[in-house]
């Protein structure tokens, strides 16, 4: 895949705009790159005054979108790390409080569409089981089917995939891997296969496999706990009358993200904006499916 492949539509791009309320000379984090999409509708708002602190942990996402926002290098601030470590990174920036925040969680189209990284189901995909976004990591999908307790597997995809048959897969994984190693990702979706009575198949709307593959990335990436670390972080590095959006895909995801509003809320140190979630509207779906499963919710600083 070519770095002009790089394409991701930016999910809710309008709303997240307006809830950030973007001052022209403010300092703003986009801490998921990705394809640089709402990177780019951040820093046309920006004056040569106001910065763009841009995060991604993907060093891919990272080339591709200094690329993709070269003619605003001079207000642009790459960051390949995870966002997890938002106040170090801003202190090593001499970067106190900031204007605006966001958090555009999960994977870019750009990672679920190249085959080597390993995110894809597609049957036809003989990549190894990966799913790093960060190839720096070594914890990898390939070691998480490998390695993990039969115990550890049920829960993962209980827990992060909501998938009925857990117990079953679980099972027919530490079967298959006794005998070889479960190395791509043809082999995992010929497992969830035999684990799973046929009309299973063709019972959902979306692949069979989706909910295996995506608990095993959330668990791959750390993805619940890296949010977990960021909210606070977030808050706090915020000066009074600063923004943070948030766009999640996933109710794990959306629940941690609307208990910690819920809390800081009730400490008296944010307003919510959104008094109820946010989702695409259907045109927006129609446009880019992708975005089907998305969620707002957005908080201003207020002290
Ligand atoms: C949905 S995409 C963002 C797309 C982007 N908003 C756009 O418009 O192009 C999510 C991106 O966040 C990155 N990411 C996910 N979790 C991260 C983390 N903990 N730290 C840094 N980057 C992360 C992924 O590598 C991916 O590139």
């Amino acid at each position: 895949m070519k770095e002009s492949d790089f394409k991701h539509i930016p999910v809710m791009a309008k709303e997240t705009i307006e809830f950030l309320a973007v001052k022209p000379d403010g300092i703003y984090i986009d801490t998921t790159l990705g394809g640089g999409g709402h990177a780019e509708k951040i820093l046309v708002k920006l004056s040569d005054k106001g910065k763009l602190i841009g995060i991604d942990q993907d060093g891919e996402a990272v080339i591709a979108a200094k690329k993709k926002l070269a003619k605003y290098q001079k207000k642009t601030i790459f960051v390949h790390d995870n966002f997890k470590n938002l106040e170090l990174i801003l202190s090593e920036l001499n970067v106190d409080k900031v204007n605006g925040i966001l958090l555009d969680l999960g994977v870019s189209s750009y990672q679920l569409d190249n085959p080597e990284r390993g995110f894809s189901f597609k049957e036809d995909a003989d990549a190894i089981l990966d799913m790093r976004m960060d190839q720096k990591q070594k914890l990898s999908a390939y070691e998480v089917i490998n390695n993990y307790s039969e115990e550890e597997l049920r829960q993962i995809f209980f827990e992060l995939g909501e998938e009925k048959f857990s117990r079953q897969i679980a099972r027919e994984i530490m079967k298959r891997r006794r005998e070889k190693a479960i190395k791509t990702v043809n082999d995992l979706i010929g497992v969830i296969k035999s684990a799973t009575p046929p009309g299973y198949r063709f019972s959902h709307r979306h692949h069979f496999a989706s909910k295996i593959f995506r608990a095993i990335r959330i668990e791959v990436n750390h993805e619940l706990e890296a949010l977990r670390e960021v909210l606070p972080q977030a808050v706090h590095r915020l000066n009074r009358g600063g923004r943070l959006v948030v766009i999640s895909f996933h109710s794990l995801e959306d629940r941690i993200v609307k208990h910690f509003f819920r809390e800081k809320k009730n400490e008296g140190v944010v307003d919510i904006l959104t008094k109820k979630l946010l989702i695409p509207t259907m045109e927006e779906i129609a446009l880019n499916p992708r975005a089907e499963s998305a969620k707002l919710r957005a908080i201003e600083k207020i002290i």
